[in-house]
């Protein structure tokens, strides 16, 4: 019955707790791969998260992906709390609505909050690369995302990121050839967390993601599994929101 399977989650969680790196382990019933719905409750978990931990002069940065939409659809006004939305990266060839840059502007509007944007293109030659980040408004927004409290950021499976980011087959073949296992903020790693390859696009690196952030790491869906036990040895987070698959796979696997 309904309440065996919460205390089953609340138990699934202490012994995840015991033994991930995190402070906060949050688990919602069943494998988003599968239903939908579950990625909505995951949206619902972490957006609750999210109000609980996020302040008036907050600045929250955030990645792109189908599950911070979710996130971003679940978000609610604070009352006094108007927080500031910056993408941690810039484009990263996604769709555009599961481009960083609308799910900011969704999850200010959600909470009244303000937003401000990287309007750097996806694709630019190294010389307009390197001009472009000598603006003052990119170099603005940058040092918000450096500035964030708290950093909130999807995880992808790295072959299924790189397809769904039109790779061309020798990206592909690069990363077939090296293992790489799961994606996050635009790196590709493999499975002992090592990096495969980084995306070209500007914004958040690994060397932002500092202790005196709250990270706040959302995924579904078994079919990452592998990805987030890897990004578990390439970099770390505060607060992780799964579903039960994940979180199954994550206990037999540690
Ligand atoms: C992307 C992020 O937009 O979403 C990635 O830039 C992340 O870092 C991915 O891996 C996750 O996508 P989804 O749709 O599975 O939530």
């Amino acid at each position: 019955d309904i309440m065996r399977e919460i205390s089953d989650l609340d138990n699934l969680e202490t012994q995840l707790l015991n033994v991930l790196p995190v402070h906060k382990v949050k688990i919602v019933p069943g494998n988003s791969d599968e239903d939908d719905e579950v990625k909505a409750l995951l949206g619902q978990a972490a957006a609750q998260e999210l109000s609980q931990r996020v302040q008036d002069n907050s600045i929250v940065t955030v990645t792109g992906g189908s599950t911070m939409a979710a996130v971003a659809h679940h978000m609610n006004p604070i009352d006094q709390v108007r927080p500031l939305f910056v993408p941690a990266r810039g484009g990263l060839g996604d769709m555009h609505e599961y481009q960083a840059s609308s799910i900011c502007v969704q999850m200010a509007k959600q909470m009244n909050g303000s937003y401000r944007l990287l309007y750097v293109p996806d694709t630019v030659g190294k010389d307009i690369y390197s001009k472009m980040m000598e603006e003052p408004a990119v170099k603005d927004v940058i040092s918000l995302i450096q500035q964030a409290d708290i950093v909130i950021h999807g995880i992808g499976d790295a072959l299924k990121m790189a397809r769904r980011r039109q790779a061309d087959d020798e990206q592909i073949k690069l990363l077939k050839d090296q293992s790489a296992v799961g994606e996050a903020f635009g790196y590709y790693f493999d499975q002992n967390g090592k990096t495969i390859h980084q995306l070209n696009s500007i914004g958040m690196t690994k060397e932002f993601l500092t202790e005196d952030k709250t990270i706040m790491t959302v995924a579904g869906g078994s079919s990452k599994s592998q990805a987030i036990s890897a990004f578990f040895k390439w970099g770390s987070t505060d607060v992780l929101i799964i579903d039960e698959a994940i979180a199954r796979d994550l206990l037999t696997h540690s």
